[in-house]
């Protein structure tokens, strides 16, 4: 009989231990950008780059409300904090974002942002990558305040960072206007090697930060955007210039993570190749379920690419079967294959692997 209740009461500590490991072994997200991550910051910002009003959010689950998301649902850090079993990073700035939700980590994008603190200007009151480090150390010193110093610690260094950067250097600055003044100062390659040298900064900042595993976007095929299509594209063909820089760059950055990575010593950066997973789905619409990868679901003129999306612009009736939401950023369901390829894609398009590498790999280290 003793011994029975003695088993009985091993097996029962077991399970706790086990119980508490799980909660607690949900690594923390933190999330660093531009408008195809920030979760609502900009809601609470002085700017005209907003997505918290209808028909945004339509497809929010369960909600169906606008949320400051550029997506009709949710967006790129939701689907992947599902798929790793997390619950939703909160906006830095939401007054929500306190106590326990603390752990689950933060979001500091802006919408607009680049890595140029002169990107975007036209948005006025954003927050550029500087301001987003000076909150994510308020946000680290909140952490200590609630877990420790240690433990808090732990938790940024586990966490799981996603950092996504570049398409509005060329979209909302280079190639805004024809004679912009970074294009007068520098041709298309020089440009993206001084990109590429101001974007190393700010990952070893990151790095110094504490970041210890972080996924680094490359810019998506920015020729091929509705809003590109709509102004620069004859009969709806992606727009040369665009998809050069873009394909200018993207190598570069490939090459600068490694770079870091061999100087850290570590896999730390993680670079995601954004042009090819969404040229799958543009090239071939049809084999993906969509009946159109050029013209955006809301929006109005050519390509529904014109302006904003606003209550007053033309709106598909089935989000699912549209590539582009609005006309720069990608639909829910579109956002989902780019999730699946980040999850289980091959090493030339997850340099040096796999999101799913990398979860098996960090379990048995935190
Ligand atoms: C952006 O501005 C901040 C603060 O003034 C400065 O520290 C940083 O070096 C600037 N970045 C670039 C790329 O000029
Ligand atoms: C990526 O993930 C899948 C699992 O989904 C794995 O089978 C595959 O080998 C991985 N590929 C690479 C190149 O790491």
């Amino acid at each position: 009989m003793r011994e029975v209740l003695m088993r009985l009461s091993i097996v029962v500590v077991v399970i706790t231990v086990v119980k508490i490991k799980r909660i607690e072994g949900v690594r923390a997200v933190l999330v660093f950008g531009d408008s195809l991550v920030d979760s609502g910051n900009n809601n609470y910002l002085p700017t005209t780059a907003r997505a918290d009003s209808p028909p945004y959010g339509i497809d929010y689950y369960p909600t169906h409300l606008p949320t400051g998301r550029f997506s009709n649902g949710y967006n790129l850090p939701d689907l992947i904090s599902q798929h790793i079993g997390a619950e939703p990073t909160l906006p830095y700035l939401s007054p929500l974002l306190n106590g326990r939700n603390l752990l689950v980590g933060a979001n500091f994008a802006s919408a607009g942002i680049g890595i140029l603190n002169d990107t975007g200007i036209q948005f006025v009151g954003i927050l550029r990558m500087f301001q987003q480090f000076v909150l994510f150390e308020k946000y680290q010193q909140r952490l200590s305040a609630e877990v420790g110093e240690a433990q808090a610690k732990s938790i940024v260094n586990g966490a799981l960072v996603l950092m996504t950067l570049g398409g509005n250097d060329f979209v909302n600055n280079y190639f805004l206007t024809p004679f912009s003044a970074r294009s007068r100062q520098f041709t298309v390659p020089q440009y993206c090697r001084y990109l590429i040298s101001e974007y190393r900064k700010i990952l070893m900042r990151l790095y110094e930060l504490g970041a210890r595993r972080v996924l680094v976007t490359g810019t998506g095929p920015l020729g091929c955007v509705p809003a590109q299509l709509a102004t620069r594209s004859r009969n709806g063909e992606c727009v040369p210039e665009l998809q050069q820089a873009a394909q200018i760059f993207n190598p570069l950055l490939v090459q600068m993570t490694r770079d870091i990575n061999s100087q850290v010593g570590s896999d730390v950066f993680v670079a995601v190749n954004a042009f090819q997973m969404n040229m799958n789905f543009i090239t071939d619409p049809q084999r993906f379920g969509f009946v159109t990868s050029k013209i955006a679901c809301c929006g109005q003129g050519r390509f529904n690419g014109v302006g904003l999306c606003t209550i007053f612009s033309n709106l598909c009736p089935n989000r699912d079967t549209y590539a582009f939401w609005d006309p720069y950023h990608p639909s829910q369901r579109a956002l989902g294959f780019i999730v699946r390829d980040i999850f289980s894609g091959t090493s030339d398009i997850m340099t040096p692997m796999n999101l799913s590498t990398i979860m098996a790999i960090d379990s048995n280290i935190y």
